[in-house]
């Protein structure tokens, strides 16, 4: 075993890597020692690095430009951002900079698109697309959205029901066309616990339904093929077989229908969930512009438009959650714990759903010795911990620092997707345990960082009104802390 953690990870992974490298003896997360927002801001606490976001669009769009131009494709291509992936405002005004557009999920996601219009944070010639399941209330502000003047509004079509739906709620003489697309479902990977997705239409019945109910209509403008593989863009057997499916679906559509000029395909390149991670956006990028590209001249038909919708691979890499070490517990031999200072069920709740893993490096303490390690979460439930991802046996972390005056603190990496909006932030959560407090930060004009929005720690006088506590008609006693230790 190595005597240090530091050569530990040093000899078993490449290590400094982009955004992450050791200053004085510390981890430093995008040229930031988090050590440093420690000692202002306490633990715990989520930190996200906005410039990384418009380095993560820009990237990709390059990737996608430079295949293009090689091919000399055709079509465009579109970045959108997944707006369920992470709604804050500074990460939102930080993607919308960056002049991209956006996805929506719900009639929800849709609010928030007026908010940013109003507020002049989104322009309304950017390209949106509508996913997930339209209730009327989705389509009603699809509806509203039109009427806004935003003119590229995309309405993907799950079933033929939300076309009807949609013609019963608009308005009786309505001229506008409305940009529709139609969602392929895609079947899942190997692993998954059902076969085909509920999401969309059977590729079977997208020609029958095109013919049946939207060829000739002028007020219903086909215009993109949407599909989304829901375990990533990989290049793996299963992800080309339901992209080759979309691709020429596409191409027998568009011999129909001379509107359809766009192909989506969704979000779901990945992001680093290991220090060894390695994949090719290059190669990757270009095997898709390049496949697109032959499918459509074998079949003389002019390449799509593409779209994408990435989420993770967006935000998530700009995050960090910082934890304390509270204790190391050792219950059974090689059994070894370390309690953290808040829940991981609550504040990152992937490792749970989806024993998702992630990186996890100590802060500081990094001349101590490596040991195996589980991590356990502040609430009372058994469920709350962390074990390294599926099959994982432990994480190795610095030996615990016994007698030294600085705890140990730890960062979990690459989080700022999707665990706010699916944990829930404010509000309530598992055992009254508080959100925990968000920093945003941008390069810094003089140091390497500096805050934009500070949200602090949710407060009991935050959490105890949503009890319904105004509720009980009961006559307040004095028993504030102060007066129970007397
Ligand atoms: C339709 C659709 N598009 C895009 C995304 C974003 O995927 P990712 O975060 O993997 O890029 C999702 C995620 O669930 C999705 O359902």
């Amino acid at each position: 075993m190595e005597s240090s953690y530091e050569s530990f990870v040093k000899n078993t992974y490449p290590f400094p890597q982009a955004g992450l490298s050791l200053s004085e003896g510390q981890l430093c997360f995008q040229g930031i020692p988090l050590m440093d927002v420690v000692r202002r801001y306490g633990s715990p606490l989520k930190l996200t690095y906005l410039p990384l976001i418009a380095d993560k669009i820009q990237a990709a769009q390059s990737f996608f430009n430079e295949a293009m131009f090689k091919e000399g494709y055709a079509g465009t291509y579109n970045y959108c951002y997944c707006l369920k992936s992470n709604f804050f405002v500074p990460v939102l005004q930080e993607v919308l900079k960056q002049g991209v557009g956006l996805e929506t999920s719900s009639a929800f996601d849709v609010d928030l698109v007026f908010e940013l219009l109003s507020r002049g944070l989104l322009s309304s010639d950017k390209p949106i697309i509508h996913n997930g399941y339209k209730t009327d209330a989705y389509l009603r502000k699809l509806i509203r959205l039109q009427e806004l003047g935003v003119v590229k509004s995309y309405l993907i079509l799950d079933s033929p029901e939300e076309l009807h739906r949609f013609e019963s709620l608009s308005p009786v003489g309505r001229q506008k066309s409305v940009r529709l697309g139609l969602r392929m479902a895609t079947y899942e990977a190997s692993g998954s616990p059902y076969y085909s997705s509920r999401l969309g239409f059977k590729p079977e019945d997208i020609l029958p339904f095109f013919e049946k109910e939207l060829a000739g209509k002028q007020h219903l403008r086909l215009e993109m093929l949407h599909f989304f593989v829901d375990s990533g863009i990989r290049d793996e057997l299963h992800y080309w077989n339901e992209f080759n499916k979309a691709l020429n679906l596409y191409i027998a559509l568009k011999k129909k229908c001379p509107s359809l000029r766009a192909l989506n395909i969704g979000g779901g390149f990945p992001i680093k969930h290991r220090l060894d991670f390695s994949y090719d956006f290059r190669q990757m990028t270009g095997k898709i512009v390049r496949a697109i590209t032959a499918a459509c001249r074998s079949a003389s038909v002019s390449e799509p438009d593409i779209y994408t919708e990435f989420g993770s691979y967006t935000v998530g890499e700009s995050g960090v959650a910082v934890f304390e070490v509270l204790e190391h517990k050792c219950q059974a031999k090689g059994e070894d714990w370390y309690i953290l200072n808040n829940s991981l069920l609550n504040t990152l709740p992937d490792t749970w759903l989806m024993d998702e893993a992630f990186i996890v490096l100590p802060l500081n303490h990094w001349d101590r010795p490596p040991v195996r390690v589980y991590l356990g979460g502040l609430s009372c439930d058994q469920a709350d911990y962390y074990r390294g991802g599926a099959n994982g046996r432990g994480v190795f972390l610095p030996s615990w620092p016994v007698g030294q005056s600085e705890p140990l603190y730890l960062a979990f990496l690459h989080t700022a997707a999707y665990q706010d909006a699916l944990g829930g932030y404010g509000g309530l959560q598992h055992c009254l345990i508080p959100s925990v407090q968000q920093i945003f930060v941008e390069r810094g004009k003089r140091g390497a960082w500096e805050e934009v929005w500070v949200c602090p720690e949710q407060s009991m006088e935050q959490i105890l009104p949503l009890l319904g506590g105004n509720l009980l008609n009961t006559r307040k006693r004095d028993i504030s802390p102060q007066t129970r230790d007397r």
